[in-house]
């Protein structure tokens, strides 16, 4: 199982970013070390902060350690973190493996450097995320402040893997139950931001799994946090493009940054034309 807990330490951070705002939502993008082609693509796109008029929004990436160990690959990492302060980096090896020790990296982040959000969307960076509907029709910013809040692609019929051939196996000894507590499939999910800080917090005394979606589902389990069903099927999509349906959804599967780019443009574009309902 991944080393947890350890005291990771931050070797990249960016601990002002939230002290002269509150924002809205914050963004945390499941990032590598070498990707930074993807991350400009997403800069440029649906993590533009300037982007979305009226709501502080901020975007930033979380990585580990390159399993490639060469000096430049840090310091071409240190050099994009100066030059656009969004980037988040503790001393675990980065790989796939490790994504619950860096979804936990960002947890921490929020709850230490960032307290004052509303809420955290937690999506990869193969995923095209449409801000406003998140926003508008999903977090409702007219409402009083949320708490306890967890939702996106429900599963309620996850199974761990009892089969030693298989990379996921899971042992009886690291999680004895049949069948895994409801979760939110971590390609992209949205939780207010107090479950930062009571997430990271019961972690540190939960074996922690590399399936990091399933991890979740024990965490808010153990937390006695039920999980919101959205209304509709809008979280972890795969759809052909079209302005429309993409209008009225939150995560869809885009496959990579020159399809984001690509799609964006259009999107973006033909904003303001709206759609029919
Ligand atoms: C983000 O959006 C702003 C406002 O539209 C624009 O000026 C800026 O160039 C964009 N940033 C990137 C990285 O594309
Ligand atoms: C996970 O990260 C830890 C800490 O850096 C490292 O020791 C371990 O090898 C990593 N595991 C995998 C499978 O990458
Ligand atoms: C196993 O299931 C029981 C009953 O649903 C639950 O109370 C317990 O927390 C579960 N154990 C784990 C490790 O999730």
């Amino acid at each position: 199982m991944p080393p947890y807990p350890y005291p990771y330490k931050f070797t990249i951070n960016q601990e002002d970013k939230c002290s002269s705002q509150k924002p809205f939502l914050v963004i945390l993008v499941i990032s590598s070390c070498h990707d930074k082609a993807t991350r400009t693509a997403i800069r440029e796109t649906w993590g533009n902060e300037s982007n979305y008029i009226g709501f502080e929004v901020v975007t930033v990436f979380l990585v580990g350690i390159s399993a490639f160990r060469f000096k430049s690959i840090q310091w071409m990492l240190e050099e994009e973190s100066g030059a656009f302060g969004d980037i988040i980096q503790q001393n675990f090896l980065d790989s796939y493996y490790n994504l619950t020790i860096k979804t936990l990296m960002g947890m921490q982040w929020v709850a230490t450097f960032c307290p004052n959000a509303n809420f955290v969307m937690k999506i990869d960076s193969d995923m095209f995320l449409n801000v406003d509907y998140l926003i508008h029709q999903l977090l409702l910013p007219e409402l009083p402040t949320r708490t306890n809040y967890f939702s996106g692609d429900v599963c309620t019929d996850g199974e761990p893997i009892r089969d030693k051939k298989y990379k996921w196996y899971v042992p009886v000894e690291v999680y004895p139950n049949k069948t895994y507590p409801p979760y939110c499939i971590g390609t992209g999910y949205v939780f207010s931001a107090d479950l930062a800080k009571k997430i990271y917090e019961v972690a540190q005394v939960t074996t922690v799994m590399p399936m990091e979606d399933v991890f979740m589902g024990i965490c808010l389990q153990k937390l006695n946090v039920p999980l919101t069903q959205p209304p509709g099927h809008v979280f972890n999509r795969y759809n052909y493009y079209d302005r429309c349906i993409f209008h009225k959804l939150v995560a869809i599967h885009i496959g990579g940054k020159y399809q984001l780019q690509k799609v964006w443009q259009d999107f973006w574009s033909k904003k303001s034309l709206g759609c029919k309902n």
